[in-house]
């Protein structure tokens, strides 16, 4: 392939970032509802968890997580990371892309997944998120602003990415303390949970048994996926083409090895464009 056809082919692919593994529970919808886009995954591993860090940390490794899917071309970046989304994504959109990237685009994923809660009429909504989204209280301010009605409790569940990252989901600890975390949630009777995190849809199964028949609990995927498909259609101009054969690139921030394992049984398919690269050089 020639130069020109080269760079015409990244620069449309979709990029998606998050701190790790999480992301690929967004990605694995995109795959399903947008299969003929090309998507950039990038998972900074090297410095996660986000959703223990402070605003002006997320906000930094954010930033540099875009540059990097920016000079792959990406035009438009999906920032499946809760905790950047819930920290950062304002800050970016009002100030670092019109004075670094002003002809890009950057989504985040609160407010399509406020807004299936709060149009969704739930009377009582639980949110689980990192410390980092849940302190920032972006999901209550969002929900509320669309519907003041709604009662919204939230709870962090700090210890759930690492065992995820470990590959420890299916491991009776991480049962007990998912259990815990979920307690305060149930005690107020949520109707509606919201999965804020996006490493929390690989225990789907288990959180639905647990929240049990009363509350709904949705795969934030797939709600983000088809906010994307909507937000595509809305906006031509931005060009991002359906290919025939459409690329999946990933680039890591450390070592893959864990990462390509958990990821390609998640996946359900081979990982086969994935490098390690650095963030901070
Ligand atoms: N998966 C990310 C989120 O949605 C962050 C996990 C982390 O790095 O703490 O918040």
């Amino acid at each position: 392939m020639n130069l020109k056809n080269m760079l015409k082919k990244s620069n449309n692919a979709i990029g998606v970032f998050d701190s790790g593994l999480g992301g690929l529970t967004v990605l694995k919808n995109f795959l399903q509802v947008l299969p003929s886009y090309s998507y950039i995954y990038l998972g900074d591993i090297a410095r996660l968890p986000y959703g223990s860090k402070s605003a002006d940390r997320i906000y930094q490794y954010t930033c540099q997580s875009l540059d990097f899917l920016f000079k792959k071309n990406c035009k438009l970046v999906i920032v499946a990371c809760n905790s950047a989304s819930a920290q950062a994504l304002r800050k970016v959109q009002q100030e670092y892309l019109p004075n670094n990237w002003p002809d890009r685009k950057v989504l985040g994923v609160v407010r399509p997944l406020a807004e299936e809660a709060a149009l969704n009429k739930y009377k009582r909504v639980g949110v689980l998120g990192t410390k980092a989204t849940i302190s920032s209280q972006t999901y209550k301010k969002e929900i509320k602003k669309l519907n003041k009605k709604i009662s919204v409790y939230e709870n962090s569940a700090p210890l759930l990415v690492p065992l995820i990252e470990e590959g420890w989901a299916k491991k009776s600890v991480c049962n007990k303390i998912l259990k815990s975390y979920l307690r305060p949630l149930k005690q107020k009777k949520v109707n509606y949970l919201i999965l804020a995190c996006t490493h929390y849809p690989f225990l789907l199964k288990k959180i639905k048994h647990l929240m049990g028949s009363q509350c709904q609990v949705s795969d934030p995927g797939k709600i983000v996926a088809n906010s994307l498909k909507d937000y595509l259609n809305r906006h031509p101009e931005l060009k991002i083409k359906q290919v025939k054969n459409p690329e999946l690139k990933f680039y890591l921030s450390d070592q893959p090895e864990l990462f390509k394992n958990l990821g390609e049984k998640f996946l359900g398919q081979e990982m086969k464009n994935l490098k390690q690269i650095d963030l901070e050089k």
